[in-house]
């Protein structure tokens, strides 16, 4: 059982890692909303695919170039490692991560990995009535075809994923009382030994990873639909 030792409160989500999870929780649920209602949002659907694609983009250049915890390195973990995790944590005895504990970092890859699939493929989708993806006319028919099946395929698995990210966090929460929620909210944690705090994050590093998803972003807006 996690227990708070001290009230001390050490950082551990830097800024861009706060907004670019809590742009894309909103991206996502109107990306979904949007896919579903047709013609209506398809246009907006696309915007908003669009900046999705800048942030997913923004936040693998973090992965390598953003504070401590938010690195691959640091959390991206073997299978065995991660499986031994989830049975200390069924047992009620998960050791304590400041960071991504290994099951949450492999969720965090199936959920990047998945949101480039998802949106690699409706940059070659098309609604076979007006709306082609930017990419539909680069690729033949039968690309086009396979990446509009997954395109459906993906986000049904994503909003599986989602649920099963959404319960994890809860599970924590009432069996280590663990504060998730605010931890990505504002950045810190207690601090209850060993810690690593997160140091101030690069300026030169994060306008790099802005500067690269900016250009894509604005190639993408400058494309004709
Ligand atoms: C209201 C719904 C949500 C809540 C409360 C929530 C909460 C959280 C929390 C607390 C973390 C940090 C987990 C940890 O400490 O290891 C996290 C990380 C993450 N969540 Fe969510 N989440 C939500 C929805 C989503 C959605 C819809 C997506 C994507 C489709 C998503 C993708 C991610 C990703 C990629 C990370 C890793 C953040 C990073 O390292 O950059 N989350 N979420
Ligand atoms: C560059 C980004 C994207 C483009 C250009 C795009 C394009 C499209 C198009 C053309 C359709 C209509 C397909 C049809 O009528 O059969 C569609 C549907 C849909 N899209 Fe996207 N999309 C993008 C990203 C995303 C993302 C990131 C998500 C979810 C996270 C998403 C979720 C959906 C859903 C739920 C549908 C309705 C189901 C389906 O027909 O596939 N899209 N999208």
């Amino acid at each position: 059982m996690i227990q708070v030792a001290t009230r001390r409160m050490i950082n551990v989500w830097d800024l861009p890692t706060r907004i670019f999870h809590w742009t894309l929780v909103g991206l996502f649920v109107f990306l979904i909303i949007s896919g579903d209602m047709g013609e209506e949002l398809i246009e907006w659907h696309f915007y908003a695919g669009y900046l999705l694609s800048g942030l997913i983009l923004f936040r693998i250049i973090w992965g390598v170039m953003g504070s401590e915890h938010s690195r691959f390195t640091s959390f991206v973990r073997h299978p065995k490692t991660t499986i031994t995790y989830l049975k200390g944590m069924f047992n009620g005895n998960a050791e304590h991560h400041y960071g991504h504990n290994p099951a949450g970092g492999m969720m965090v890859i199936a959920l990047l990995v998945l949101l480039a699939l998802q949106i690699a493929t409706g940059l070659v989708s098309t609604d076979d009535v007006i709306w082609d993806g930017p990419f539909y006319g680069a690729v033949s028919d039968q690309v086009a075809e396979i990446g509009g099946e997954l395109h459906e395929t993906v986000q049904g698995l994503l909003q599986l994923l989602v649920l099963l990210h959404v319960a994890a966090i809860i599970f924590h929460r009432f069996k280590y009382n663990d504060p998730l929620v605010p931890a990505m909210i504002h950045g810190k944690k207690p601090d209850m030994g060993g810690a690593v705090s997160t140091r101030n994050v690069s300026v030169v590093h994060t306008l790099i990873a802005l500067g690269f998803s900016a250009v894509w972003v604005l190639y993408l807006f400058s494309l004709p639909l």
